[in-house]
């Protein structure tokens, strides 16, 4: 009979994929090196546990696992998402075999299944996008009530002061004065897209990417390539153009800025493209075609600490940013049925936008 432990199973520490071998009792008897990366932890900790005690909701392993042993089947493949206490959940594609060695009888295959997790991802983005839009919203209105008195107040303030000698207390309402219209500019930023209503027309792509184009190129009229990769055949569609010269505008801006120690060695490129995109799920909702937009910088990357935090308000690599920039951009092409999306390495950071066509 066969003892498969005893034969040589290094080589599949070389596999991508996690393999689990189970005893008659369902306990892990092997496990890959991939199958330590994905599950955590190392094969001595779990080494004799039962797999299924190794997740929340393990009734449905148990299950296969049982099915397994009856010689149901001599394999099952199954998509599964198996829950951790304090971990994110595994979605995986799983892969259930029925091997010829009585005391080690089951091999289990596991593999991430990444559209699910990309999908997961999404919502989840979509679900705090829409919280944080709702607290921005609440936190801005009331900041802005105060504020007006507090600075029609420091106003005042100064009048009453006596002529001379009191300069030191001028300075002070000033102060107050000042940074009540610093917070009021934030403040009208952080309302804005809330505050007009869109207004819809038919929309050329191309013109709004060759507006930001034009201001682009007078803000940076040296050292900076713009390659135009346009698909002509694109169609008009129904949106607020305005809004979306401010969102393109944004993200394009975004990239100059970070171009510019490379405007400074003059080979700084930011590649404009245009093209259109089939089958695209966009927050959860599948559509035949969508514009496919791409504004890529040559720059040095979106620095890690921020990548995953890009799209939120106030977050800001940039001295004197105010971190609004891509929140609003956000904002403006999901009321496009859109989204934004990001891709970033040193030499190359791609920021992706894609807009549902009916
Ligand atoms: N193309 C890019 N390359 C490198 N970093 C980027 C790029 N785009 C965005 N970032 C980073 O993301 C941060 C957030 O951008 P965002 O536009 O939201 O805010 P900001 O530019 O800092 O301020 P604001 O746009 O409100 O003036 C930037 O500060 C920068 O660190
Ligand atoms: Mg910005």
């Amino acid at each position: 009979m066969l003892n498969i432990l005893s034969t040589s199973l290094g080589g599949l520490d070389l596999l991508a994929s996690a393999v689990l071998i189970l005893d008659t009792q369902g306990r892990i008897a092997y496990a890959n090196a991939a199958a330590e990366t994905l599950l955590d932890s190392s094969f001595k900790v779990f080494h004799g546990q039962r797999l299924s005690d190794l997740f929340i909701n393990g009734e449905r392993l148990v299950s296969i696992f049982e099915q397994a042993m009856q010689r149901q089947f001599d394999e099952k493949r199954e998509d599964i998402v198996l829950e951790r206490v304090g971990r994110h959940a595994l979605h995986l594609n799983m892969v259930v075999s029925v091997i010829d060695d009585p005391d080690h009888p089951v091999l289990i295959e596991l593999r991430e299944n990444v559209q699910q997790v990309k999908l997961d991802r999404e919502e989840r983005i979509l679900d705090q996008t829409q919280a944080n839009k709702e607290l921005i919203r609440n936190l801005a209105h009331e900041i802005k009530n105060p504020l007006g008195g507090i600075r029609g107040a420091a106003q005042l303030l100064e009048l009453e002061l006596p002529g001379q000698g009191l300069k030191d207390l001028r300075e002070y309402t000033q102060v107050i004065i000042k940074e009540s219209d610093r917070l009021q500019t934030l403040v009208d930023r952080l309302l804005a897209p809330h505050r007009r209503p869109q207004i819809v027309g038919d929309v050329n792509i191309h013109e709004v990417f060759e507006r930001v184009r034009s201001l682009i190129l007078a803000e940076f009229p040296q050292g900076l390539k713009i390659v135009r990769d346009y698909d002509l055949s694109l169609p008009e569609f129904r949106g607020d153009k305005e809004q979306l010269i401010q969102a393109v505008l944004n993200i394009a801006h975004n990239a100059a800025q970070a171009l510019a120690p490379r405007i400074a060695q003059g080979d700084a490129e930011l590649v404009l493209r245009t093209r259109i995109a089939r089958s695209i799920t966009i927050a959860k909702v599948r559509y035949r075609l969508a514009l496919d937009l791409h504004i890529i910088d040559n720059g040095p990357g979106i620095p890690a600490e921020l990548k995953d935090r890009i799209f939120y308000p106030l977050v800001s690599g940039r001295d004197g940013g105010s971190g609004l920039g891509l929140t609003l951009a956000q904002t403006f092409i999901q009321q496009h049925s859109g989204v934004i999306e990001c891709e970033s390495r040193p030499g190359l950071t791609d920021f992706r936008i894609l807009i549902a066509l009916p």
